[in-house]
């Protein structure tokens, strides 16, 4: 804004006038604690839902941008906003706007944003040019869908998170690429921290770990996500926890109806020759049961599952947890962002509300 130094006052003016109405302030709850590290004025008004609205330009997307000397106001403030939010635990009665809630849509927002160009109706039109895309679309592309969805329709929902597969299961491939990029070492922790808001679906209190920090080059690791080996869930049995998704039950209830059709199969065979021992069948039934929640190479390996094999088998690849096979393997030549007419979008760049 101190740049008018060659330029004719009056522009330098205009320059002025232009970012005072963009007032920059990133969402947070009514009377928040956390709202002076998150409005534009700390003085400004902190009961007015309105003073507090997250646009793309209140996000970064480069580590250069959140620490070191060309650090930008704009990436200190989302980290010092946000690092605020994510442990506050603050709810206005009011409103009932959650911190925990606009920490989750900030941080999707920077998802979205950096990785794919969007934010609802903010787009950009140049993302193609965004060395990100250009490295990480592809690595990218199964979260591509569910980044954006009902983002500011529904800022608090974790609908997202199970709209088009598994969101903290398919953000695995994209969050390796950005690993393997420099500087987009933050950028990585977000996405992170949004597969991890994705498995514990906080309503109020976070369980983030106290000596993990999002917002700095060191890599985090989450415990919900650092489960990169395929023996996520060990015990066979389900225990009933809250957690439990509508894709869990249904595979839980595949997996049942797979024990149950193998053993019938096995005792349909077992009548041709009878000298097999029963305990088999209930051997055989639970490591079917296994499988449906293993991706391993193991699958299909146990010797006698004829029983159910194609049963089974058919079952697991439609498995809720799986990301669409053609998705991940043929990720396609056509670039979806390139793909979209400009002219869908005539508004461009234009800002929106975010509440509707
Ligand atoms: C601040 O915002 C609240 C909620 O919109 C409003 O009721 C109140 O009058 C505002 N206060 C001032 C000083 O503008
Ligand atoms: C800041 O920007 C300058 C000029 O682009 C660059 O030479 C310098 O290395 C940057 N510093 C850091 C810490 O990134
Ligand atoms: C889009 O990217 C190109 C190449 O990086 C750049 O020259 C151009 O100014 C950009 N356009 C806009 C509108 O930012
Ligand atoms: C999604 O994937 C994660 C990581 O693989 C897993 O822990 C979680 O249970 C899955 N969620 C659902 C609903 O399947």
């Amino acid at each position: 804004m101190v740049r008018s130094r060659s330029r004719p006052t009056t522009s330098g003016f205009l320059l002025l006038l232009v970012a005072l109405s963009r007032s920059s302030a990133l969402e947070v709850s009514p009377d928040s604690p956390c709202a002076p590290k998150c409005l534009d004025n700390p003085n400004g008004n902190v009961s007015d839902v309105d003073s507090s609205k997250t646009f793309n330009y209140n996000l970064a997307c480069h580590d250069w941008e959140y620490m070191g000397d060309n650090s930008t106001q704009v990436g200190q403030k989302f980290k010092d906003c946000n690092n605020c939010l994510k442990s506050s635990e603050y709810i206005d009665t009011a409103s009932d706007e959650r911190d925990v809630e606009w920490f989750l849509f900030n941080n999707r927002g920077t998802v979205d944003w950096c990785l794919f160009g969007r934010f609802d109706n903010e787009k950009d039109k140049n993302i193609t040019g965004s060395s990100i895309y250009k490295q990480c679309k592809n690595d990218c592309d199964a979260i591509y869908t569910s980044a954006d969805y009902t983002i500011k329709k529904d800022p608090a929902s974790y609908s997202f998170c199970d709209y088009d597969g598994n969101f903290t299961a398919d953000a695995d491939t994209c969050l390796s690429c950005l690993r393997k990029q420099d500087g987009l070492s933050i950028l990585g922790n977000i996405l992170e921290t949004v597969q991890d808001l994705c498995k514990q679906k906080p309503g109020r209190v976070y369980d983030f770990p106290d000596n993990q920090e999002i917002y700095t080059t060191t890599p985090i690791t989450l415990s919900a996500t650092s489960s990169t080996s395929p023996s996520a869930s060990p015990s066979p049995s389900p225990t009933p926890s809250s957690g439990l998704s509508t894709g869990g039950i249904v595979g839980i209830a595949l997996a049942g109806v797979a024990l149950v059709l193998g053993v019938i199969l096995y005792f349909l065979r077992k009548r041709k020759n009878k000298n097999k021992s029963k305990q088999m069948a209930v051997a055989q039934g639970e490591n079917g049961y296994g499988n449906l929640n293993t991706h391993g190479p193991g699958y299909g390996a146990p010797a006698g599952n004829y029983a159910y094999n194609p049963m089974a088998q058919s079952q697991k690849e439609r498995y809720a947890h799986q990301p669409p096979i053609a998705n991940v393997e043929q990720p396609g030549p056509a670039e979806l962002g390139a793909q979209r007419p400009v002219t869908e979008l005539p508004g461009g760049d234009v800002p929106g509300p975010i509440r509707h």
